[in-house]
């Protein structure tokens, strides 16, 4: 049994425990990495993310009347609540995001039944892996899974994110549950935001001699929503100015040109990090190691000083994990703290991990979590 496979025995039991009944199923869904293409998603871009080996699992059984709860193994709070008085306000907190996953689903109009959820996770919150879009996806494949309806995974990753945007008031893009739903073994995810159509690009495998480190500072960006809903608002002022729909529709003559101060750059990291996405997929395709550090360096630069979204805890990740022989490193996710992602030698994993702790050791700061991970598929049913 592995370890998802134990955790999902372990949620049906503690749900039975709990509930007096068992759960109809479990199911669950992963966190994300993005390797290349950071506010991009919202700008109708490019990124290239992967579905993470840890998962956040729901267990979920219909009731007889119209309660929706939900309960956490791992967090405290919930929510009791009747259907129809499912609406954007009515829940906060993490049961939010959770009940927000049925609101989206149009639980309320179409008069589905109550339901009991208990959750638990493996994605540590507010790290930048993307524990909101697990939980809500999980839940919205659970939903509709078990009561008939068959949407295709698209169209619930934009329920699952209308949970983020229109019930907890996350600005957020769409990317994450993109990567939650259609993650596969082995291989990122190149996603055209504006299209929703994508890609599968293939991850050096465990045959290569490679690995994907992940570095968590601690760093918990969770009070950075005010910080991305400005960075947005920015993006969607430039596009103004510049007369285009979305950036993704402009150039960096036309930013250098036209745009000046705030706007500028921000406007110059979504458009050339738009680029790096493409630069990005041809370097991994030639087995090209040397272009690929270029990118995520130049990445990291353009996040640290153009759309300012790194904080020294990641920088000082980045520069060890490349002092200590790794390929390339770059921040991912939102940012204002959360994870690294570096690829690098499987023999040099040890003495990255031993020098990002040492580092950060020596600058007084909180012990680093380091992880290797390996690209992992969507959202499904476990049991
Ligand atoms: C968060 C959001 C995503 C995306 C990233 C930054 O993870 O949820 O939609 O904007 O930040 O790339």
């Amino acid at each position: 049994m592995n370890d998802r496979d134990a955790l999902a025995a372990r949620l049906a039991t503690e749900f039975r425990a709990r509930l007096g009944r068992p759960p109809a199923g479990v199911w669950a869904a992963p966190g994300r990495v993005n390797l290349m293409g950071e506010h991009t998603d919202y700008n109708d871009g490019l990124v290239l993310p992967f579905a993470l080996d840890s998962a956040t699992l729901v267990a979920v059984a219909p009731r007889d009347d119209d309660l929706l709860t939900c309960l956490s193994l791992d967090r405290p709070g919930g929510a009791a609540l009747h259907t129809d008085d499912l609406r954007p306000g009515a829940v906060t907190g993490w049961p939010a995001y959770v009940l927000g996953a049925l609101w989206a689903l149009g639980w309320p109009q179409t008069r589905q039944p109550g339901l009991d959820i208990v959750v638990t996770s493996q994605v540590p919150p507010g790290a930048g892996l993307s524990s909101s879009a697990a939980l809500t996806c999980a839940v919205t494949l659970a939903a509709a899974e078990l009561t008939g309806l068959e949407p295709d995974r698209t169209t619930l990753a934009a329920a699952a994110r209308r949970a983020e945007t229109d019930m907890v008031g996350a600005p957020v893009g769409i990317m994450d549950q993109m990567a939650a739903m259609h993650g596969q073994t082995d291989h990122a995810l190149l996603l055209d935001c504006r299209s929703l159509t994508f890609e599968p690009v293939p991850l050096p495998g465990q045959d290569t001699g490679l690995a994907l480190l992940v570095v968590d500072t601690r760093i918990s960006h969770t009070h950075a929503h005010g910080a991305y809903a400005r960075r947005r608002t920015t993006c969607e002022d430039a596009a103004r100015t510049l007369g285009v729909q979305a950036l993704r529709d402009t150039t960096l003559t036309a930013v250098e040109t036209t745009l000046v101060g705030e706007q500028q750059r921000i406007a110059r990291h979504v458009v050339t990090e738009i680029d790096r996405v493409r630069t990005t997929v041809t370097a991994l395709r030639h087995n090209d190691l040397t272009g690929l550090g270029e990118t995520f360096a130049a990445s990291q630069a353009s996040m640290r000083d153009d759309f300012q979204i790194s904080c020294p805890e990641l920088d000082l990740a980045v520069d060890t994990l490349l002092d200590a022989g790794a390929h390339a490193a770059r921040m991912t996710g939102g940012g204002f703290g959360g994870c690294t992602i570096a690829l690098l030698p499987d023999a040099a994993v040890p003495t990255a991990t031993t020098a990002v702790t040492a580092a950060f050791k020596t600058h007084g700061l909180t012990p680093p979590r380091a992880f290797e991970t390996r690209p992992s598929h969507g959202a499904t049913r476990v049991c």
